[in-house]
């Protein structure tokens, strides 16, 4: 691996996003949100009307298309930004993740995204731990409970929140699981500044 990977899994509304925004603004290394292109790919299919268990389809349409994660998260050129976070899609994003053949086109992504970068990268989703980068400089585990994951989540209610995780935990392939030498953190109750304090000293004690 070229440059540094920081790499961080966990369930939906365990603060990922935000922890890894701000371990990467620490360190000036980019960020990557790989849930929002699996989210991305869901809306496509669901924009071009394909039958969204139709993996074939899927797939080709995860391989052709352009994907940006930032500044706003696009594809084909479409600003899906506000559309990705919809109930729609918080329940087409669980059949499209589990279709192997779109998780192999967004896996050569991710790792192509992090050989393009000249310094390190800090990316987040579901199998980064433990598929996409099992070299990782520095893995993370992040959790919290239920009650503050849903409440993070805003509008998603927490019966939604629990049944996507219980689809993204139990599905054959790349199932959420702790790497075994991940970081394991439990934010419930911490400020977004501590645990990105903590990541960031304990990447010191990796490289
Ligand atoms: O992190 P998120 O809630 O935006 O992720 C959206 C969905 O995508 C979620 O149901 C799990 C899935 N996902 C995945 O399977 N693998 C990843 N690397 C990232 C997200």
């Amino acid at each position: 691996m070229s440059v540094p990977v920081i790499a961080i899994d966990g369930p939906a509304g365990s603060g990922k996003s935000t922890v890894a925004r701000g371990v990467a603004q620490t360190l000036g290394w980019s960020f990557l949100d790989t849930g929002a292109m699996y989210r991305a790919v869901a809306c496509e299919a669901l924009f071009k009307g394909l039958e969204i268990h139709d993996e074939v389809a899927v797939a080709t349409l995860a391989d052709q298309s352009e994907i940006t994660t930032l500044p706003r998260v696009t594809i084909n050129g479409r600003d899906v930004e506000d559309e990705i976070r919809t109930p729609a899609i918080n329940e087409a994003v669980s059949v499209v993740a589990a279709q192997p053949l779109v998780r192999r086109a967004m896996v050569s992504r991710q790792r192509a995204w992090a050989a393009s970068q000249s310094e390190g990268t800090v990316v987040e989703g579901r199998d980064i731990t433990t598929v996409v980068f099992p070299d990782a400089t520095l893995k993370v585990f992040l959790t919290a409970s239920i009650e503050e994951r849903a409440r993070r989540r805003g509008d998603e209610s927490a019966s939604s929140v629990a049944r996507r995780d219980e689809a993204d935990s139990n599905r054959t392939n790349s199932p959420l699981r702790q790497a075994a030498d991940a970081l394991f953190v439990d934010t419930t109750g911490r400020a977004v500044d501590e645990v990105v304090k903590e990541i960031v000293a304990c990447l010191t004690t990796h490289r």
